[in-house]
């Protein structure tokens, strides 16, 4: 009797879980399996790599055409040369720690405070941390980078007993350095977050160093019509951009100036950071959309990819990086 509850509970869930499969399922080349084919194409999914995280919007010179290279690429541009042997970097923004790992292996004799606000990447941040060994050299938070009051560590699964959340976060004016890498556009308010920094980093020497979104010269308000206007406004409540951030690049210079910094560089690099950004999507959109069921892809391959031609079109954004010191 057992035996056969049991087999009836099989065939049950095999009817149950079936259609679920199917819904999920990556379908081969034009779709087609037939009902002999044992293999399909599934095994597309042994196939991917997934040994980086990153999530920038790279920089893509050289004939770079692979996602992580470019964004590797445009951490780099950020922040090489920006760590020295001791210093004390707080990077703002951190995403799943690809750029944590980047500075490290940079500079092994550093020691990092980091901080972004999806728990998830914190947590999964701090396990590749600790799975490298870099577990005492890099601290990772979860919180608001303005609200350094809500920053909570995140304690790796691994933590010895009793080893606590909280770390006490470095004074004010005992900075090196601090990185935001595709992220400060963001924070709520930038300008807050020039002033956190002035007042963190070490006077006279510490480092800024940041890729970041500014207006271009036919996003000024006068440029715009109502209709791009309205765009825009839609572009930064569905990323979470404060309109207040888009601001011109004078207006942008003038800002972290006014906060206390000099020897100011900002270099726009747009021409090397959206179109081949727009052309990697439409790539990957290719190469994925006959195994691919699923509405997420859509984010990347229909939003982000006609907000990119509609910005490299009417030159609405900047792209740049930034280098700065404390004065
Ligand atoms: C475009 S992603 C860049 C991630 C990472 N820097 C990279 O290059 O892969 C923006 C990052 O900023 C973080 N972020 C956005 N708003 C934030 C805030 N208020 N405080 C801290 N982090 C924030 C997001 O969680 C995300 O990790």
């Amino acid at each position: 009797m057992e035996k056969m509850i049991e087999f009836f509970a099989g065939v049950l869930v095999a009817l149950l879980v079936q259609p679920l499969l199917k819904l999920f399922q990556l379908t081969g080349g034009n779709g087609k399996r037939s009902k002999q084919d044992v293999y399909g194409m599934d095994h597309a999914m042994l196939n991917l790599r997934l040994d980086t995280y990153w999530l920038n919007m790279g920089l893509w010179t050289n004939g770079i055409e692979s996602f992580a290279e470019a964004c590797e690429n445009l951490a780099r541009r950020v922040g090489q040369g920006r760590i020295k042997p001791g210093d004390r970097v707080f990077d703002f923004g951190s995403g799943c720690g690809d750029q944590l790992l980047l500075w490290i292996r940079m500079q092994p004799n550093c020691h990092i405070q980091s901080v972004t606000a999806e728990e998830a990447h914190a947590e999964f941040a701090t396990s590749r941390i600790q799975y490298r060994g870099f577990s005492g050299k890099v601290d990772v938070f979860h919180g608001d980078a303005l609200n350094l009051d809500s920053w909570r560590r995140v304690v790796s699964l691994n933590a010895a007993e009793g080893e606590s959340e909280k770390v006490a976060l470095w004074e004010d004016g005992t900075v090196d350095s601090i990185i935001s890498l595709d992220a400060c556009y963001h924070f709520n308010t930038r300008r807050e977050f020039l002033a956190l920094c002035a007042k963190k980093l070490k006077q006279g020497t510490g480092l800024l160093s940041l890729s970041d979104i500014v207006l271009g010269a036919g996003g000024e308000e006068d440029q715009l019509s109502a209709m791009d206007r309205f765009y825009l406004h839609m572009f930064c409540s569905m990323s979470g951009v404060p309109l207040v951030n888009l601001v011109s690049l004078s207006e942008y210079k003038a800002s972290i100036e006014g906060a206390g910094f000099h020897e100011l560089e900002v270099e726009d690099i747009s021409k090397d950071v959206f179109p081949g950004l727009e052309r990697f999507l439409t790539a990957q959109g290719d190469k994925m959309g006959p195994f691919l069921n699923g509405t997420r892809w859509m984010q990347y391959g229909t939003g982000m990819k006609m907000f990119l031609s509609w910005i490299i079109q009417k030159r609405v954004l900047r792209f740049v990086v930034v280098h700065a010191k404390r004065k």
